[in-house]
């Protein structure tokens, strides 16, 4: 059987995820569209992946990305038209990959008609009890309700002209709805069955972790218990708006409907809780799958992998599952990038403005992304990709700040940049407009020499990133199936593990994977040369003629130790 065509296809797979408005622009408007995606999805089935996501192409004012959807039934103009996602999902079934839409249900855009029916109707309406509106506080109730803060920067409330106030987690443009509204469960559920009956093979769900609120009156104070980052989680217990136990409520009805389809769909919570909590998303009658974001936030350090991977597999197991595995994502400065800064510096301090950004070490950048997608892509689980990581692309850290977009840049008052560097369009040709993003010119400046990175200028090239992500995600496929982890003997800073089992006829059917994360070369033992699959980076030799796996390096090998 193919492995695409697998019940279980979702448990073992590598999943590209499409930022619309970056992938490929058929129509020259300088925004990605659906066409685009389609013209250009044979790059996605020729590297190897199982399926795609696409981030939201929903009707939206774009105020962040298109996570403010005005019309969840509807494609925005800018990105296509319904007509254009049913053939992309043709296309795609032709290449033999799934398709994973996006669906926002925390909030939606302050365009949609029911938060415009909300505006013109009075406090207390049953408009208003769509969504989060309250009266503020202090004098003539000029302070807001609480003091919750927005994950874009400022308050996460903003007044109406009738003097009350509503709720946003993120910018202003984007309410929350209220969950213990009737109305706005049915609405989903609805939407859910729109798209699956489309045809859709599964839901990446967004902020799945804040749907549900503590809404009792008195509204209670977080203290800066919301200041995390995005993807990482808040802290404190029986917080106010995050990763509330109601909330699986939710997940147990949506997985009904999901396993009402032949065959059934996947889900796949994006949320930012702690690792104790994450595998409470993915119990057997709630969502398939979580993204991994503590495998994307750990240090560069032996240690805190073995940690992660073995949290991560403890925690999907309890519940029979395997983890997921991410390494960058639309909302994050990119691992090239990250890896190339001093540690800490990458998710915080380098998205700032203050003037002390530190400088890349590019060559250890690219390093440690090469090595790091070969561990990642070792381990047993769904690795979900981001467009572009297969080109090895860094971080557009430069961008003009009149060209920046993300809603963050403006609500902390130009001090955080913002996600935009990391969602700077692909470049596909090595030269031309928009170096192949599309036939105009492309919504984010890309910077020169962009075309260095484009498929085109590494197809075929042996040492660039793209073969070597192709390489990889080809040989992975030999070793699906096996589930079994194992670590071994491993030198000081260096992991190695097993996936699968060798076959008890000898036959390798197992995956190792070593990676040195030390600052010093590590003797690598390999009997016989047929053992060596792939490489991140060229092994050395020491005087006796003895492998050595440098600094910053992975190799995978066929094991045949038992
Ligand atoms: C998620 C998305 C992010 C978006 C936010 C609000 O974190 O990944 O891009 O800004 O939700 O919808």
């Amino acid at each position: 059987m193919p492995h695409a065509a697998h019940r279980d296809w979702w448990r073992e797979s590598v999943v590209y995820q499409v930022y619309m408005p970056s992938f490929a622009d058929a129509d020259g408007d300088g925004m990605g569209d659906l066409r685009g995606i389609t013209d250009r999805l044979a790059h996605v089935a020729d590297l190897g992946a199982d399926a795609v996501w696409l981030t939201p192409f929903y009707r939206s004012p774009l105020a962040d990305g298109g996570y403010d959807v005005a019309d969840y039934r509807q494609v925005d103009p800018r990105h296509g038209t319904l007509d254009d996602f049913r053939a992309l999902l043709a296309r795609a079934r032709e290449l033999g990959l799934r398709t994973i839409v996006d669906i926002v249900p925390n909030h939606c855009s302050e365009q949609h008609p029911w938060f415009v029916e909300a505006l013109a109707s009075p406090p207390g309406s049953a408009a208003r009890d769509r969504f989060i509106f309250r009266d503020g506080t202090g004098p003539d109730g000029a302070e807001p309700p609480a003091d919750w803060q927005s994950k874009f920067g400022g308050p996460a409330w903003s007044r109406v002209p009738d003097g009350q106030w509503y709720m946003h987690i993120f910018a202003a443009e984007q309410p929350d709805l209220n969950w213990e509204n009737p109305e706005v469960v049915a609405e989903f559920e609805a939407i859910l069955r729109f798209w699956l009956d489309l045809g859709v093979d599964g839901f990446r769900i967004d902020v799945a972790h804040g749907l549900r609120k503590d809404l009792d009156p008195p509204l209670r104070n977080t203290y800066g218990g919301d200041s995390a980052s995005l993807n990482s989680p808040p802290s404190g217990e029986n917080h106010p708006f995050w990763d509330r136990d109601e909330v699986h409520e939710v997940y147990r009805r949506w997985r009904k409907i999901t396993d009402s389809y032949a065959p059934p769909r996947i889900m796949v919570a994006e949320a930012g809780v702690s690792a104790g909590r994450l595998p409470l998303y993915t119990r057997p009658d709630e969502l398939h799958q979580a993204f991994n974001f503590f495998h994307l936030r750990c240090p560069w350090d032996a240690g805190s992998f073995r940690e992660v991977i073995d949290t991560s597999l403890a925690g999907a197991a309890a519940h029979g599952t395997l983890p997921t595995w991410v390494l960058s994502n639309h909302d994050v400065v990119r691992h090239r990038t990250r890896y190339a800064v001093p540690e800490g510096t990458a998710l915080r301090g380098w998205l700032m403005t203050d003037g002390r950004e530190p400088a890349p070490d590019d060559d250890r950048g690219r390093r440690r992304a090469r090595a790091a997608a070969l561990l990642t892509l070792a381990l047993p689980g769904t690795t979900y990709l981001y467009q572009g990581e297969e080109l090895g692309l860094p971080e557009v850290a430069d961008l003009p700040r009149e060209a920046l977009r993300d809603p963050m840049w403006e609500r902390t008052g130009r001090t955080v940049k913002g996600r935009d560097g990391c969602r700077v369009p692909l470049p596909w040709t090595r030269t031309g407009s928009s170096y192949g993003f599309g036939p105009g010119g492309s919504w984010l400046p890309q910077p020169g020499g962009w075309g260095d990175y484009s498929v085109e200028a590494q197809t075929g090239d042996p040492d660039s990133f793209l073969e070597m992500y192709r390489t990889a995600l080809t040989l992975r496929r030999r070793f699906l199936g096996d589930e079994t982890f194992t670590w071994l003997e491993s030198a000081p800073g260096e992991l190695a593990f097993r996936k699968g089992r060798v076959a008890a006829d000898g036959r390798a059917a197992a995956l190792e994977c070593r990676i040195n994360l030390s600052g010093e070369p590590i003797p690598l033992p390999v009997p016989d040369e047929s053992q060596l699959l792939l490489t991140s980076a060229e092994l050395t030799q020491d005087q006796a003629t003895a492998r050595q796996l440098p600094p910053d390096t992975a190799v995978w090998l066929t094991s045949t130790i038992s």
